[in-house]
């Protein structure tokens, strides 16, 4: 009788039973509480129900910081220390670092030869990237980012895209690069849709339509107490008031905004718009009481943000481990893509 020998398997992936989420960031810095309501929340939120990929898009940053990248590797720490302050669990989520995954730039590349040159030109946020970076030309790779994105997305085959409303173009462009894909070769991938938060975007501090760090108009996730204090006292409300007593404005009053976004006691909120509008209470009190809201919201953060910070070499373990199955996923996808475009000649 012989001895049952057991045959060494490729580890194939797991068979897939849910559907999966994709998601980036790029890693500019620390995350603010605008980061929070758009896209961080939902993540927290689906983190139980999808597979969820979080992507820390560093090669992403090479667009448009190729010559400013010495605090790249600080900016990924806080972008992963945010995410895990915000509840997005590496328990249940696979946090990646795009730039160890070799297989998204080789997609990238096959994905490159599926668009045309004016399709990424149209894209709206180009025009936003060359008027804030003062340039009139973009580069070839700046063209590509959202071929990149999609490259991302697709090399998981992710369903889902939560992201900004900003981002919605870009995964618009994904489907059609899946749908050519698909049609041209093989159906290997899925026409992934955005998941767009369901709230606007959160002001300034300061009034002004967006919340950023060159603005210096941010609340941060990692601010401490005192921080925070400061930026709410000292926020914008309605220009026009000058003593409690005038009759205010809560129209788009970004304490008023905030107040909606952030203070969980409705009665509170509702009672206050009646009394500024009325001219019975005064700016003072009404950040008070956001300031009170704010900083309840924040705690939780502030305490695992502390807890996961207190653990020195943990970032780097769950980025590598992440990586790792993503990069099992990607291989996977790209055995596939080879095959499908006639590319797996020498074994690949
Ligand atoms: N472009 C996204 C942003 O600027 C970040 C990003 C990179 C991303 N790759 C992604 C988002 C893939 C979703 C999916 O916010």
């Amino acid at each position: 009788m012989t001895a049952a020998v057991s045959t060494p398997k490729m580890t194939a992936p797991a068979k897939r039973t849910r559907k999966r989420i994709l998601t980036g960031d790029r890693p500019t810095g620390p995350l603010h509480v605008g980061n929070y309501v758009g896209t961080l929340a939902n993540r927290a939120r689906l983190q139980d129900e999808y597979d969820t990929f979080l992507l820390v898009a560093d090669h992403h940053m090479l667009t448009t910081r190729l010559t400013a990248l010495a605090e790249i590797e600080a900016n990924i720490r806080d972008d992963v220390l945010d995410n895990l302050a915000a509840g997005v669990d590496p328990e249940k989520v696979t946090y990646v670092l795009q730039s160890l995954v070799p297989q998204i730039p080789e997609l990238h590349l096959y994905f490159s030869m599926l668009v045309s040159v004016p399709r990424v030109q149209r894209i709206p946020t180009l025009k936003d990237q060359l008027r804030d970076l003062g340039l009139r030309e973009p580069t070839y790779g700046l063209l590509g980012y959202p071929v990149l994105q999609a490259a991302d997305i697709l090399c998981v085959k992710g369903d889902l895209v939560p992201v900004g409303k900003d981002q919605e173009s870009h995964v618009e462009l994904t489907r059609e690069i899946a749908r050519r894909f698909n049609e041209l070769f093989a159906p290997i991938f899925p026409e992934p849709q955005a998941l767009l938060p369901d709230v606007g975007l959160l002001p300034g501090t300061d009034g002004r339509e967006k919340m950023g760090k060159s603005l210096d108009n941010a609340i941060y996730l990692s601010d401490d107490p005192r921080t925070v204090e400061r930026k709410v006292m000292g926020m914008y409300t309605d220009p026009k008031r000058i003593r409690a007593t005038d009759p205010g404005t809560v129209e788009g009053n970004p304490v008023f905004v905030y107040h909606d976004t952030f203070n969980t006691d409705r009665a509170e909120v509702e009672d206050l718009r009646r009394r500024y509008r009325e001219g019975r209470v005064g700016d003072v009190e009404v950040k008070r009481r956001l300031l009170a809201a704010l900083q309840a919201f924040l705690a939780p953060i502030r305490e695992r943000r502390a807890e996961y910070a207190a653990r020195p070499r943990l970032v780097d373990e769950i980025l590598a481990a992440g990586s790792e199955r993503a990069r099992r996923e990607a291989a996977q996808t790209l055995h596939e893509v080879r095959a499908a475009m006639k590319l797996d000649y020498f074994g690949r």
